[in-house]
């Protein structure tokens, strides 16, 4: 989006705007996450590690009969705990009912849902570490001794009462591990978690996508996509839906590699997946701070962000690609990020334009 600023044209952001390459679910992603969400195991694609783990871990509780332990995924948006959660239940063939943190505002809300599971059944509680400490704490008897304690009437004539319930699984997922209370997190079974895709795996996710898409599509159209998508699944499954609609009207309907190039650079997704907001991020650490290091909450207030929209959202990937490092005494870009960016670098120095 271009605004004017003076006479001269200025790249400005619109933070109402739903990002393209933003990992979180938007509104646009619920039929999309729905539609494209591997159902079974086998499907899951990557991530070959906490697969095998959690397959034993279901083989297991299937042989002696029990409910699997509860399990707790974290990781950044978009990589799939939801669909992992769902997974869990579907192979051990029991129900999911599927809360989040937020959505349980007194230990009330948690008995109302906690008191319809039957037994094995999966509790899936989305963003765990925004779980209220009441709630938090009656779930740590509920997941431990499988008992829930309840609080009937209020003031003097209240009482205790213990309910008990058929043992279940819970599976949490968070993308703020830190944020879970020590006592919370020591009462899962197993904690796992999910890391941005390789390439090898985007592609086979963009690939399967594409089929189910039923998307007419060349191998290097598909793989231009795979790799500008952050190594996350759901910004996979945005960009592929877009690259078609391109494909449809401006082309002949095949994302080709040139048709597949000429869309994301109209979507504004460079070639390791940046947007404009990336960008601005690396930039002004660059030009206003001489690549770093700097705290970050002087980077949030330098484009007019939220500390931990940048720390949830923007960070991780620039991490991950090395574009960006964390040192103690704040970030840093590196010599990566300079040259994605056509910026010359001098070790110690601010980087220049060219
Ligand atoms: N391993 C995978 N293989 C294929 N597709 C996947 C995989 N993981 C995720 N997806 C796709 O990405 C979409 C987003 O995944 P999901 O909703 O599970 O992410 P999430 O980690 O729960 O994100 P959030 O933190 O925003 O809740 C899914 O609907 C699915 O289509
Ligand atoms: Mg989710």
């Amino acid at each position: 989006m271009t605004c004017w600023i003076g006479l001269a044209p200025a790249i400005c952001y619109n933070p109402g705007m739903e990002r393209l390459v933003s990992a979180k679910g938007g509104t646009e992603d619920i039929s999309l996450d729905t539609t494209l969400r591997p159902r079974r195991l086998s499907e899951f694609i990557g991530q070959d590690k906490v697969k095998e783990t959690v397959s034993i871990a279901m083989d297991a509780a299937r042989g002696r009969g029990e409910p699997l332990d509860h399990l707790l995924l974290y990781g950044p948006p978009g990589l799939g705990k939801t669909t992992l959660g769902h997974i869990v239940a579907a192979e051990m063939g029991v129900d999911i009912r599927v809360t989040s943190g937020p959505a349980i505002e007194r230990p009330g809300d948690l008995a109302a849902i906690i008191t319809t599971l039957q037994r094995g059944d999966v509790l899936f509680i989305d963003e765990i570490h925004r779980l209220g400490k009441p709630a938090q704490e009656r779930l740590y008897s509920a997941m431990e001794e499988f008992v829930l304690d309840l609080t009937l009437g209020k003031g003097p004539g209240a009482r205790e009462i213990r309910l008990p319930l058929p043992p279940f699984t819970l599976v949490g997922a968070t993308t703020r591990f830190a944020l879970l209370s020590a006592p919370l997190r020591d009462r899962f079974g197993a904690v796992y978690r999910l890391d941005f895709y390789d390439l090898a795996a985007m592609d086979d996710i963009v690939r399967r996508s594409a089929a189910v898409l039923k998307v007419e599509a060349e191998s290097n159209g598909l793989s231009e996509i795979a790799r500008r998508s952050r190594g996350t699944p759901r910004v996979a499954n945005r960009l592929l839906k877009r690259v078609r609609d391109f494909a449809q009207v401006r082309a002949d309907g095949v994302i080709t590699r040139d048709v597949a190039v000429v869309a994301l650079l109209q979507l504004e997704v460079d070639a390791s997946g940046l947007d404009e907001i990336d960008h601005r991020v690396l930039r002004a650490i660059i030009e206003k701070f001489n690549g770093g290091p700097v705290g970050l909450d002087t980077i949030a207030a330098a484009i007019s962000e939220e500390p931990d929209t940048i720390m949830d959202i923007y960070e991780p990937y620039l991490l991950q690609l090395g574009f960006l490092e964390r040192t103690p005494r704040g970030r840093a870009v590196t010599h990566l990020a300079y040259e994605h960016l056509g910026l010359s670098y001098k070790k110690g120095q601010q980087g220049s334009l060219l």
